[in-house]
């Protein structure tokens, strides 16, 4: 039963990953736009994407931003003045509960290269919060955008030490090593001194191996070294990298360092021993 229900996600995935990139936007619009219409005439709640727009990924969205807020407090020391950049901030999942946290000293720039998320964040939050500011960036990603310019040569439009702390929710995840090297500079470029960095991953070390050959739920088969890839037409789909490569080469060049790694369940670790799907780690600089 199992392996069934393993085969039906896997499959699923493949169809997915199957469709050009914009055309899956319209998917989603097509496929829950009878839930939506109900929606639009019955909905109280302004700060709250419709379904068909959410593209970002499954699970309650409401209830996800909240449970990673009390995470980037209780985790990573964020505090109602900080400046807080979110890169690949989607459609507002973590910019909404944010709304109610930060004080007026406090604010929050988010960025990402999803025109359709960067607009509905513009006219549904920033009008509404004045510290609040959305940026759509020109780059390319084969999950997400089958166009624009590389990642991996990204500079972020933002000054030197502008920022006490950094969210990267479910985006490092999608991007290609080459990428996270360029990205992990330009965090140390814009972060200060003491700042800290939020940032999720699949972290491949021998335990989170051993336990996903076994597990095969969620399987990066595609083998390159220093990571791993779920599917090979679709690199940005799901990435694993090396424990050792985050750190060396993405972190520790950078004069970032790992101060905390909570290990994720998506290998097949057991949840009494995980707080969350992915892998959280808590950087410094
Ligand atoms: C799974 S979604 C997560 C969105 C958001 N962080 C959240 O937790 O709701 C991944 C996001 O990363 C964005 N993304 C992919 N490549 C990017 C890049 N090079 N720079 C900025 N954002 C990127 C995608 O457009 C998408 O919105």
């Amino acid at each position: 039963m199992q392996i069934i229900f393993c085969n039906k996600m896997q499959l699923l995935r493949k169809i997915y990953y199957f469709i050009p990139a914009e055309w899956r936007y319209t998917a989603r619009r097509l496929w829950f736009l009878p839930h939506d219409i109900w929606y639009s005439i019955s909905n109280k709640n302004e700060l709250l994407p419709p379904k068909g727009m959410i593209f970002i990924g499954s699970g309650d969205f409401l209830a996800q931003g909240n449970r990673y807020l009390k995470f980037f407090i209780e985790l990573g020391g964020l505090a109602p003045n900080h400046h807080v950049l979110d890169i690949g901030c989607g459609i507002g999942r973590m910019a909404i509960p944010l709304t109610k946290y930060l004080n007026e000293k406090g604010s929050y720039d988010g960025f990402d290269i999803v025109k359709k998320g960067i607009d509905w964040c513009d006219k549904n939050i920033s009008s509404r919060y004045k510290n609040f500011s959305f940026t759509c960036v020109d780059l390319q990603n084969d999950l997400y955008k089958s166009n624009g310019d590389k990642a991996s040569h990204f500079l972020f439009p933002y000054a030197d030490s502008s920022f006490d702390f950094i969210i990267l929710t479910s985006v490092f995840t999608h991007m290609m090593p080459d990428e996270i090297k360029q990205y992990c500079a330009e965090i140390s470029r814009v972060l200060k001194s003491g700042g800290t960095c939020f940032a999720t991953f699949f972290v491949l070390d021998d335990e989170s191996e051993k336990l996903m050959e076994v597990d095969k739920k969620f399987y990066f088969k595609h083998d390159y070294g220093y990571y791993k890839l779920m599917d090979e037409k679709v690199k940005s789909a799901n990435i694993a990298l090396k424990k050792n490569y985050i750190e060396n080469e993405c972190l520790n060049r950078n004069k970032l360092t790992l101060k905390h790694h909570h290990k994720g369940y998506w290998c097949g670790r057991s949840k009494i021993e995980a707080i969350d799907f992915q892998d959280i780690m808590i950087i410094g600089k």
